[in-house]
C-alpha cells in the first residue's frame, strides 16, 4: 500500500469512528446498544493506530517531533493519547456501571449510592474523552 492509499484509509476508518461515537452516544440508555458500539470504535481506533504506524512509522515521527520542537504533531499526540485513555476508563467505568446497576441480570440496584458515584465516573470521563476525541479528530487532518 502506498502512503497515499494508506492515508485514505485511515482519515476514512477516523471519520467512520466519530459517527459511530455519535451514534453510540445518542443511545447512551440504551447499554445494549451503546456498549457494542463504543467498545466497536474503540477496536476500530486502535486498529487505525496500528495501521497508521505500520504505514508510516507514525510512533518515532512523533518521538522525532517532540525532539524537534515542533507543535502540531506532539499537540495532535497528546491529545490523542488521552482519548485512548478515556477509553480504558470508559470501559472500566461502564462495566462496572452495567454491573452495578442490575442490569445483568435485571436484579434491583443493591447500592444506589455507588451506581450514583460510578455514573459520575462515567459521565465526567465522557464530556473530557468526547473533547480529546473531536480536537484528535480535527488536528489528525494536520498531518
Ligand atoms: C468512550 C466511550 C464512552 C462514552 C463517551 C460513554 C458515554 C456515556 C454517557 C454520557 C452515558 C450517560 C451517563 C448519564 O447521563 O448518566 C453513558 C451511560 C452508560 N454507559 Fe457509556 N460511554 C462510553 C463507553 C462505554 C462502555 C465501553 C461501556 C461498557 C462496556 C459503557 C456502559 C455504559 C452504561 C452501562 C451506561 C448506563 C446506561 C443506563 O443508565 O441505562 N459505556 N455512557
Amino acid at each position: 500500500m502506498t502512503e497515499d492509499t494508506i492515508s485514505i484509509l485511515a482519515r476514512s476508518l477516523n471519520t467512520a469512528v466519530v459517527f459511530v461515537l455519535a451514534v453510540g452516544l445518542f443511545l447512551r440508555y440504551r447499554p445494549k446498544i451503546h456498549m457494542p458500539l463504543m467498545l466497536t470504535a474503540f477496536v476500530v481506533d486502535l486498529t487505525n493506530l496500528l495501521i497508521i504506524e505500520l504505514g508510516s512509522g507514525a510512533v518515532e515521527q512523533a518521538v522525532d517531533a517532540f525532539a524537534e520542537g515542533t507543535y502540531f504533531v506532539p499537540f495532535h499526540v497528546s491529545v490523542s493519547a488521552l482519548a485512548l485513555a478515556g477509553y480504558v476508563v470508559a470501559v472500566i467505568s461502564g462495566t462496572k456501571l452495567y454491573r452495578a446497576s442490575g442490569l445483568v441480570l435485571r436484579l434491583p440496584v443493591a447500592d444506589p449510592e455507588r451506581v450514583r458515584a460510578l455514573r459520575k465516573v462515567h459521565k465526567v470521563n465522557a464530556a473530557i474523552f468526547i473533547v480529546m476525541r473531536l480536537v484528535s479528530f480535527v488536528t489528525s487532518f494536520w498531518m
